[in-house]
């Protein structure tokens, strides 16, 4: 093995370089503070791998997103939400028969419990939904008590499963509540997207018809935000998860995580920034503002912490877009914006330096926008499907036999020790 070599204090010290599959490789620096008594600093964890994982690799040079080796645009083209959450969870693609079982299994939990409503109404009516979101999937544990052993790995797979199947649920039941109709109970005649769909849009003074289009173009969306390594809700969830808080505690730290506008909340944000775009003849001042060290204006839905190149997903939700629109019979001008705007960008030498490029969420807004979701529920889709990502990584964090509670240090600038001074004498 190789070793990376380090002086300090005129001391040499080695530390093991371990390789992964694939991708840049990383040096153990586990020892490090026990034989130098010094850390490392690494804001924002630029240069840090927190842990090993086998579901999801990325090469942002390259514009590369695997899913259990698995390239997303074969996912996204090929598979369904449902395979690739089986994939996720378990490491291999199902087969016919485990797809089915999965399925079923999935499907026989998407009741929520009735007291559950209950606990929606304690919110004003105003609440945004990802407020209310966070709330309910927190409150999960308090319901569902018989699978809150983390050691118990038929609670951890139970839980799993209620996450996954009870997303769909409660944020169709968080969007109904917002506009002031009924919570649809779930219909498990229809597929997973279907039944998130009818549970959203349906009303009970009329039947409801899935449009095909949109339930594979929704699908799509769902499998394209199903997972994406330990970005930053992840990482939450992970961490969470490292002092063995229950998982659906976890996954409601992660869901505040992903509410950011520096990352699920981007959705929301660049759906705004084309509104306020307006038309096409305005993008030359907001690329001047995004370029302002001077102005905070960032172009949102632009720029990605690990994709120096154009985000995979990105490719494919352009595409879904214009399929959606043909599918609605409709059109809208933001998209015609969205694209003069990538297009200008990508010429623009601060951009082609800095190597920001449309990332996942950027065309998103547009195709949710199309099939009817208010902006503010752009980010609670994200969560429904980074729910599967998010539970499949707790499982694999609670399953290392190198995990530990996830405890950083700091570099201290504060005040030295000084005495306490009366409040009198200050
Ligand atoms: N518009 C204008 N300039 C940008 C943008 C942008 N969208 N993104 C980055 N930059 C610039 C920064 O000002 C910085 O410039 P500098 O080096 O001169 O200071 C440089 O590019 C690097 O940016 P950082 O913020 O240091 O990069 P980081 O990796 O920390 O941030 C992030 C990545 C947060 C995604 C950033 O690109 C951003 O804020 N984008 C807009 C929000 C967004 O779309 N988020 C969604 C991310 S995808 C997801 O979460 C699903």
């Amino acid at each position: 093995m190789t070793d990376a070599k380090l002086s300090l204090a005129e001391k040499d010290f080695g530390y093991p370089v371990l390789s992964g599959s694939v991708g840049p490789d990383v040096i153990d620096i586990r020892k490090l503070y026990g034989q130098t008594g010094a850390f490392t600093y690494d804001p924002g964890f630029t240069s840090t791998a927190s842990c090993q994982s086998k579901l999801t690799y990325i090469d942002g040079d390259e514009g590369v997103l695997l899913h259990r080796g698995y390239p997303i645009g074969e996912l996204a083209e090929q598979s369904s939400f449902m395979e690739v959450a089986y994939l996720l969870l378990n490491g291999e693609l199902p087969k016919g028969d485990e797809l089915n079982k999965f399925e079923s299994t999935i499907t026989r939990h998407t009741m929520v419990h009735e007291q559950l409503a209950t606990f929606f109404r304690g919110f004003r009516r105003d609440a945004h939904p990802m407020a209310i979101l966070c709330g309910v999937v927190g409150a999960l544990s308090a319901f569902y008590h018989d699978s809150t052993d983390i050691h118990d790995p038929t609670q951890r797979t139970i839980a799993s499963h209620r996450l996954i199947a009870k997303m769909p649920t409660i944020a169709a039941m968080a969007y109904k509540y917002s506009v002031g109709q009924p919570f649809q109970y779930p219909d498990n005649s229809l597929s997973y997207t279907g039944n998130f769909l009818k549970m959203t849009f349906g009303v009970p003074a009329e039947p409801y018809e899935v449009n095909p289009a949109v339930e594979k173009a929704m699908d799509r969306i769902f499998i394209l935000h199903a997972d994406h390594e330990q970005n930053a809700s992840t990482s939450t969830v992970r961490l969470a998860g490292s002092s063995g808080a229950n998982p659906f505690a976890c996954i409601a730290a992660g869901i505040a995580c992903l509410w950011g506008p520096a990352h699920g909340g981007a959705n929301e944000a660049a759906l705004n920034m084309l509104q306020e775009i307006g038309t096409p003849d305005r993008i030359p001042e907001f690329i001047n503002r995004a370029k302002d060290k001077n102005d905070p204006f960032r172009l949102m839905g632009f720029g990605h912490r690990v994709y120096k190149n154009y985000d995979p997903r990105a490719t494919v939700m352009q595409k879904t877009v214009r399929e959606v629109f043909e599918a609605l019979n409709v059109s809208d001008p933001l998209f015609e914006t969205a694209l003069r705007l990538e297009e200008l960008a990508l010429s623009d030498d601060y951009f082609i330096e800095k190597k920001l490029f449309p990332n996942v969420d950027f065309y998103s807004g547009v195709i949710l926008s199309a099939i009817g979701f208010p902006t503010s529920m752009f980010t609670v889709l994200f969560a429904l499907a980074r729910t599967v990502g998010w539970v499949a990584q707790w499982n694999e964090m609670i399953t290392d036999p190198d995990q530990k509670i996830g405890r950083p240090r700091q570099l201290y600038t504060g005040p030295t020790a000084r005495p306490y001074v009366s409040l009198d004498e200050r």
